[in-house]
């Protein structure tokens, strides 16, 4: 039997790697981590594209993701290095390890939680499970889409074409997110995923997923930090260093463990 799940999951993770190559957030978590190796442990470290370059800049780092299709790109790019490791969990469902001088949460996690307890409370876990993972002294560093006009990013009547190709398997095809919408008494971004795939043998898959996302203010993320032990050191609106303001398209926190 046709194992839609698997080709969905495969054909993405291709598909992730051929989109997704920007390095700008990772040369500006470099810049903040400093020269000195630390012991880092991303959340959701999808295919390496942020864990590997940690690793290749002396971190010793560990990954968590629940998707094996993503994890599955990492041994290509880690070959020959030991100071890199990964598993498949779900980070809001299991325990993380503790011991860690830095806790990374970017790529847009906070924004693409899937969790059987749903967006906002899944956001407010992840942020609640930071502090028990790492040292004292330790850092919690977030770095997430951020816009104070969620209902212009969020608001797109009809179809969008989001990713489109072929992948390593012959599997060709589109992606696409269908009906956004956004509601501004709950921040909840609803839309649905459709995919429209054939395999390399001829098989059709066509597969809607509703999709469910919280819009996060920045008020919420601070009282989240504060009630999780966080204490705010810094914080940018973009790569340039910039702060958080109309214009700046992210969110990126670098928050300290309080002392008990
Ligand atoms: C947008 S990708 C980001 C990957 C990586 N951090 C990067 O920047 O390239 C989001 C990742 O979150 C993972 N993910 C979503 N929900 C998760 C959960 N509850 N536990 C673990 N991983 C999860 C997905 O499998 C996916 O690899």
């Amino acid at each position: 039997m046709l194992n839609e799940e698997k080709i969905i999951a495969d054909w993405s993770a291709d598909m992730y790697e051929i989109d997704e190559t920007g390095t700008e957030d990772v040369e500006f978590l470099l810049s903040r981590l400093g020269a000195e190796p630390k012991h880092i442990l991303e959340i959701a470290c999808g295919s390496g594209r942020i864990l590997v370059p940690l690793a290749k800049a002396g971190h010793t780092v560990v990954g968590l993701d629940m998707d094996e299709a993503m994890l599955g790109k990492i041994p290509a790019k880690a070959e020959g290095m030991s100071n890199i490791t990964w598993r498949t969990g779900d980070a809001i469902a299991d325990d993380w390890e503790t011991g860690y001088d830095v806790v990374v949460i970017a790529g847009n996690f906070l924004m693409n939680i899937v969790s059987e307890e749903g967006p906002e409370r899944a956001q407010q876990v992840l942020l609640e499970k930071a502090k028990p993972a790492l040292k004292p002294g330790g850092m919690l560093y977030i770095d997430y889409n951020h816009t104070f006009y969620p209902e212009q990013w969020y608001v797109h009547p009809g179809e969008r074409v989001i990713w489109q190709g072929t992948d390593s398997h012959g599997t060709r095809g589109r992606m696409l997110l269908c009906d956004s919408t956004y509601d501004a008494a709950t921040g909840l971004i609803r839309s649905t995923r459709r995919y429209e795939l054939e395999t390399a043998a001829g098989e059709k898959i066509q597969k809607e997923m509703p999709s469910v996302k919280h819009y996060v203010s920045l008020e919420q993320i601070y009282i989240w930090l504060s009630e999780g032990g966080f204490r705010i050191e810094k914080e940018y609106g973009d790569y340039a260093g910039n702060p958080i303001g109309e214009t700046t398209g992210r969110a990126i926190i670098c928050a300290a463990v309080t002392e008990e």
